[in-house]
């Protein structure tokens, strides 16, 4: 039986949160209700104490949604906890997201306090958050530059004051899989079954997606994540990529999550279309390229047989079709398939003549476009009746 894996979403929190990327109220619950329908487990929708509008987008997507588990997110302290517990008050399903850095740079530098000081401010948090919701997460920020024996204490003493959920977040990207894995193993046999451990991880050197799976591979039951990997700097692990790897390697990742895969393209358009940015042509999954072809070769196999070349079906993400690229590095075999498309049907010989026009004017730009593509189809039928009236 694979295992369950939750999936938190902290699109509207720590995705919105970085440059370019920040909503307004109702598009936050615009964005919601996709989240919702796609399936998500939780859904962090805001920090409250760092502004009015966070604080009022928590307690919209909670009322718009109320079934679906709702989280806000406050720094361990009473300020920050009961701005929470205000936004969440209209919640049916709350839960309070605390954290604080355990590691010794943040303590140093920015924290300016000793690791026993923020032991017991988590300790603290968690007891208040427990006062008025059942449901907490506790997070001891950059985790993976966090000595690990004390990172465990601090695990283990959130868990005895009422934590449900521990995340470890890999807060600067800094982690690499195999480190990971092994941190995440030994606090999830720490722990035991007394508490889910979660993973939060940035994509500063590109490994947010692998260091997440390399995490549920040892033990972890929740993976933060966002659509697009939108997220503060390079961004957290896609939710999309988490998602679709499991589904498509389950011999090798055997879990579960209840992600209706299907609206992971529409949740995708959704958000470029609410911030500044979408994402890049070649990303994984939803990027404009993920499911294009234009290599002669590709195409021809492609066509031939749609698994040549392709480990996921579009429909399957939500993604219309396939698209096969005209363009220097394309084939007959896909010339021919588009003029059958757009209605234009072409002999062998005409298939030649088009085929060197095309090459020759594809050479020369980026692609061609459909419109462009029929007009010289049209041209070469038509100057190829012509020589065959002529040579008559
Ligand atoms: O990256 C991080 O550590 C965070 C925490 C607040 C969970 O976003
Ligand atoms: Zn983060």
């Amino acid at each position: 039986m694979p295992e369950r894996v939750y999936i938190f979403d902290t699109t509207l929190r720590d995705g919105e949160q970085s440059p370019g990327c920040s909503m307004t109220v109702p598009e936050k619950v615009r964005m919601a209700a996709r989240l919702v329908e796609l399936g998500v487990d939780i859904l962090e929708a805001g920090f409250p104490i760092a502004s009015e509008g966070d604080s009022e987008a928590v307690d919209a997507v909670a009322r718009e949604y109320p079934w679906a588990s709702v989280a806000a997110l406050a720094r361990a302290n009473r300020l920050d906890i009961m701005a929470a517990v205000k936004a969440l008050r209209n919640a049916r399903r709350p839960r309070i997201h605390t954290f604080i850095a355990t590691s010794d740079i943040h303590l140093k530098y920015k924290l300016k306090k000793s690791r026993q000081q923020v032991l017991d401010e988590a300790v603290a948090a968690v007891r208040l958050a427990r006062e008025y919701c059942e449901d907490v997460e506790f997070s001891a920020e950059d985790a993976t530059r966090t000595d690990w024996d004390y990172l465990e204490q601090v695990s283990k003493s959130v868990v005895e004051a009422g934590a449900r959920t521990v995340n470890l977040p890999d807060t600067v990207g800094y982690s690499v899989p195999d480190e990971y894995g092994a941190m995440i193993g030994r606090m999830v046999k720490s722990l035991g079954d007394s508490a889910i451990v979660s993973v939060h991880c940035h994509d500063d050197l590109g490994l947010a997606v692998a260091n997440s799976l390399a995490a549920i591979q040892n033990g972890a039951r929740q993976i933060e994540c966002t659509i697009n990997g939108i997220g503060e700097r390079a961004g957290n692990a896609a939710l999309e990529e988490v998602v679709m790897a499991m589904n498509t390697r389950s011999d090798r990742l055997p879990f579960e999550t209840r992600i209706d895969t299907r609206h992971l393209y529409p949740a995708s358009q959704l958000l470029t279309s609410l911030i500044t940015f979408g994402p890049q042509p070649n990303k994984a999954i939803v990027g404009e390229n993920a499911f294009a072809h234009e290599a002669g070769i590709h195409q021809d196999g492609f066509l031939k047989e749609r698994t040549t070349y392709e480990i996921i079906e579009p429909k399957s993400v939500g993604v219309p079709e396939s698209k096969l690229v005209l363009g220097k590095h394309s084939g007959r075999h896909a010339l021919a398939k588009r003029c059958e498309d757009l209605g234009v049907l072409l002999t062998r010989e005409q298939l030649d003549r088009l085929y060197e026009r095309f090459t020759a004017l594809a050479d020369r730009k980026k692609g061609l476009r459909n419109e462009e593509i029929a007009a010289l189809a049209r041209e070469t039928v038509a100057d190829s009746k012509a020589s065959t009236v002529a040579a008559n």
